[in-house]
């Protein structure tokens, strides 16, 4: 069914009741002013979409400082299917095509021109960028989304482009998170790694959440999450349903038994970060009134993705992590619990337009033993990985760089030693050819 485009006045409605237009000005005022501006807010208030109009209108604006003609404000995001739907939604509020003014490149699809001004883009594709110009002389601005996602990405940018802010008096930084209160993955310290930049704090406009836990652990999270919908389906009123599982499999796998019992009176879309950017547009396709929304995500929505109309929200109390053993030196995905962080940030995913409900498929107690926040990528991932990248960036005083939270330098000795080895690295430690073609990184 073909819904009817919604006009460009009817988007600038919306728009101007998301909780970022409250602090426009005082944004504008502090970019302007300053080099780097950091802006955190809840999921949902519109930092994504409309912070990179805000940066956007003042770069084009006849007084700001011009440099060369090409030129570009690009916007990051961890997740693929995130960096599509923002570049989407924003050529939609805009009113021009995908991939002219506004575009976005992620891994093996790049949708954009030499037309294009504001470009989302993945962390991976930007750091890939990096390596070919270290000082991203292209980008005016660049708009660091999702930083309390401390991925391996994340965390390597940070370093590069707080360089690229000594170097290059030109360029500035915005650097955007969910809230940075003590309980969020690492995000204190990136407030302290970034001191002294202003911070603009967007109000909370969340609606209370009630959290119901399982009196006993469950013991196969997948069936207790299918018959939790059924339940809700059956005996809540309106709103939909939004649930945390751990990947594509486990996703589809719920979607077609959910299809199975609840048939045509309910909308099922699967959401993960390999879906066909075909089938993406579904999450915000507008449902039918009669029709409950079921949607079943990976931790995509727990910060990346905002969807208005969540009512339910059902927490497996899993995702994948990477993890990395230190003694065969492998890699590997692994379904493991979430942090208190993640719980907390999946069960305000219900509060976005009213009052709701998120069920955890764990017992409270479970809940306390959780870690507080996950333990950033960095950390825990091959170190030879992490060398490498920073090697083909140039980086070639490893000890110099500002991590956010540094690896044992014991651990980047030895990733040297294995690079050697290799061949990707010479005895001085510096890139060889075949360091610079190798690639440690898995396909997203
Ligand atoms: O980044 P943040 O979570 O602060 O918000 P956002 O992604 O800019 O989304 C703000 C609002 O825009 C959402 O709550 C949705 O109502 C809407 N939106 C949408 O309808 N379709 C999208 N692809 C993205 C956002
Ligand atoms: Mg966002």
């Amino acid at each position: 069914m073909m819904m009817k485009k919604k006009s460009a006045a009817r988007y600038y409605e919306e728009r101007r009741n998301l909780p970022v237009w409250v602090q426009k000005e005082e944004f504008l005022r502090t970019f302007m002013e300053n080099q780097m501006v950091m802006v955190t807010g809840e999921t949902g208030s519109g930092k994504t979409t409309q912070i990179p109009q805000f940066v956007l209108e003042t770069v084009m604006d006849e007084n700001y400082p011009s440099s060369d003609d090409q030129w570009l404000v690009g916007c990051t995001q961890p997740h693929r299917v995130a960096a599509i739907s923002a570049a989407r939604r924003v050529a939609e509020e805009m009113d021009v095509k995908i991939g002219e003014e506004v575009g976005y490149t992620v891994r093996f699809e790049d949708c954009s021109s030499s037309r294009t001004v504001l470009k989302y883009l993945t962390n991976d594709v930007l750091l890939r960028e990096a390596r070919a110009d270290p000082l991203l002389a292209r980008y005016k601005v660049i708009i660091l989304d999702e930083v309390h996602d401390r991925s391996l990405a994340t965390d390597l940018l940070v370093g590069i482009l707080k360089r690229t802010l000594t170097s290059r008096p030109d360029f500035k930084l915005v650097v955007m998170s969910a809230t940075l209160e003590e309980y969020f993955s690492g995000a204190p310290l990136i407030k302290e790694y970034f001191s002294g930049a202003p911070l603009i704090k967007v109000p909370s406009s969340l609606h209370p959440v009630e959290i119901w836990y399982t009196r006993e652990p469950v013991m196969d999270y997948l069936e207790s999450a299918i018959s939790k919908v059924i339940q809700i389906h059956m005996c809540e009123p309106t709103g939909d349903i939004l649930v945390f599982l751990t990947g594509e499999e486990e996703i589809e796998q719920a979607c077609s038994r959910i299809i199975r019992s609840l048939g045509d009176q309910v909308t099922v879309v699967p959401l993960y970060s390999s879906l066909p950017s075909a089938v993406q547009h579904k999450i915000f396709d507008p449902t039918p009134k009669s029709l409950r929304k079921i949607i079943v995500s990976t931790n995509v929505a727990e910060t990346s993705l905002s969807m208005d109309g969540i009512v339910y929200v059902v927490d497996s109390g899993f995702s994948k992590q990477k993890d990395y053993d230190f003694h065969t030196a492998v890699e590997f995905w692994l379904v493991s619990p979430i942090s208190q962080a993640s719980a907390y940030q999946r069960a305000g995913r219900a509060g976005r337009t009213r009052p709701g409900k998120c069920f955890r498929l764990y017992t409270e107690q479970t809940f306390n033993d959780f870690p507080v926040r996950e333990t950033p990528e960095i950390v825990r991932s091959n170190p030879v990985n992490t060398v490498l990248t920073l090697k083909q960036l140039g980086v070639n005083d490893l000890k110099s760089f500002e991590y956010i939270d540094p690896p044992s330098p014991k651990m980047l000795l030895r990733a040297l030693e294995d690079l050697f080895h290799l061949g990707a690295v010479d005895d001085q430690g510096n890139l060889t050819n075949i360091g610079l073609m190798m690639s440690l990184e898995e396909p997203l």
